[in-house]
């Protein structure tokens, strides 16, 4: 069984976790959220500073509550693509200099196939092929996995991610950062059915609509001139109504299309990953429309779905487990598609 040391530093959490193949030995998070929440998201700059003064405790404490020493460790790992450029230099070049230093083999790390391998940790008998709904602040994507380092990206949203969509919502709404928690909650007093929101469709050349590509940029301006309208008339807004019919247009559409997405493919298993996956909303559509359809879903804890590095560790464990490792000459993407990992490994 291999112990990896893994590292994610993509966007706005330092994050060190200890893994051993499908088991978390460790898994520490130093969030950044306090210091972002100032300016409204998060600035990238800021992020790697912070990523550079915390790594190193981040390390020392997943190793000691791991148990472990260097010497137990039988691969380093880093996040090394897509995210923030110098937020993800801070952790692989931590992870590519630990190697040189300790004689291990480095692994760089598809930030979305940690987000499909969280999975694995609170189901460590699941087994592919099955359809990955990732729901995170930067991705929307309903993702074909069919075994380790293949995936097909079968569809995806067109402009805003639906955390996004959650957090410039909350935004003029003046709600706070990040948005997606603060409408859930609130979500919980309103009317979903207060106000008549679209959800965005892609429209295709040949007609009709793409079946599983999803946009959340029309709806956010909807809801925009929504507030805009009833402030005009001097009203005081119905946040909580606003927000259970925001929260309510997503989850059905994010539903819609998973759901069409695993029939057509004879997937039966839909494993849900990312921020929006602790939505309450799009886990009762969504439970409920599978078991309609015989489809089991799962969601991880949330702990696993939000960006941590134990998703990253299960990840690396893998693809050493078949022979991967990545050169010290890899460096760092912001954009990579899920369907080119296997770009980052000599096998
Ligand atoms: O996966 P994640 O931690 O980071 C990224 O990789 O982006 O996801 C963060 C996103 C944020 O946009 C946040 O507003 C959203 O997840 N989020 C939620 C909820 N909790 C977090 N969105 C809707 N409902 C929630 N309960
Ligand atoms: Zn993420």
């Amino acid at each position: 069984m291999a112990s990896v040391l893994a590292i994610e530093t993509s966007c706005d959490e330092t994050a060190v976790a200890v893994v051993k193949n499908r088991q978390v030995c460790s898994n520490v998070v130093a969030s950044q959220i306090l210091i972002h929440q100032h300016y409204g998201g998060v600035v990238p700059e800021v992020a790697s500073r912070q990523h550079l003064e915390t790594i190193n405790p981040a390390i020392a404490q997943a190793l000691s509550e791991a148990k472990l020493g260097w010497g137990e460790i039988d691969a380093i790992a880093a996040t090394c693509a897509p995210g923030l450029v110098g937020a993800l230099l801070v952790g692989t070049t931590t992870a590519k200099t630990l190697a040189m230093v300790h004689q291990k083999p480095f692994l760089g790390v598809h930030h979305l196939e940690g987000h499909i391998y969280a999975t694995y940790l609170s189901e460590p008998t699941l087994e592919p092929p099955f359809l990955s709904l990732l729901v995170s602040g930067g991705h929307t994507s309903l993702i074909h996995v069919k075994k380790c380092g293949e995936y097909e990206t079968l569809g995806q949203t067109r402009d805003d991610a639906a955390g996004e969509a959650f957090d410039k919502v909350a935004r003029l709404l003046k709600l706070g950062y990040p948005g997606g928690p603060i409408i859930d909650k609130l979500a919980q007093q309103g009317n979903t059915k207060a106000f008549s929101l679209p959800e965005g469709k892609i429209s295709l050349p040949e007609g009709g609509f793409h079946p599983y590509d999803a946009s959340f940029s029309g709806l956010k301006t909807a809801v925009l001139r929504l507030v805009q309208q009833l402030e005009k008339k001097g009203n005081t807004l119905p946040v909580e109504d606003i927000a259970a019919s925001f929260q309510d247009t997503v989850a059905r559409a994010l539903t819609k299309r998973a759901i069409a997405c695993a029939l057509d493919y004879g997937l039966e298993t839909i494993a849900v990953g990312g921020g929006v996956a602790a939505n309450s909303a799009l886990r009762a559509h969504l439970t409920t429309t599978a078991s309609a359809h015989n489809l089991r879903v799962l969601f991880p804890p949330l702990k696993f779905c939000t960006d941590n590095a134990a998703m990253i560790g299960c990840a690396a464990a893998e693809h050493f487990s078949q022979g991967h490792t990545s050169p010290l000459t890899l460096g760092v993407h912001s954009r990579l598609t899920v369907n080119r990992v296997m770009e980052l490994y000599q096998h």
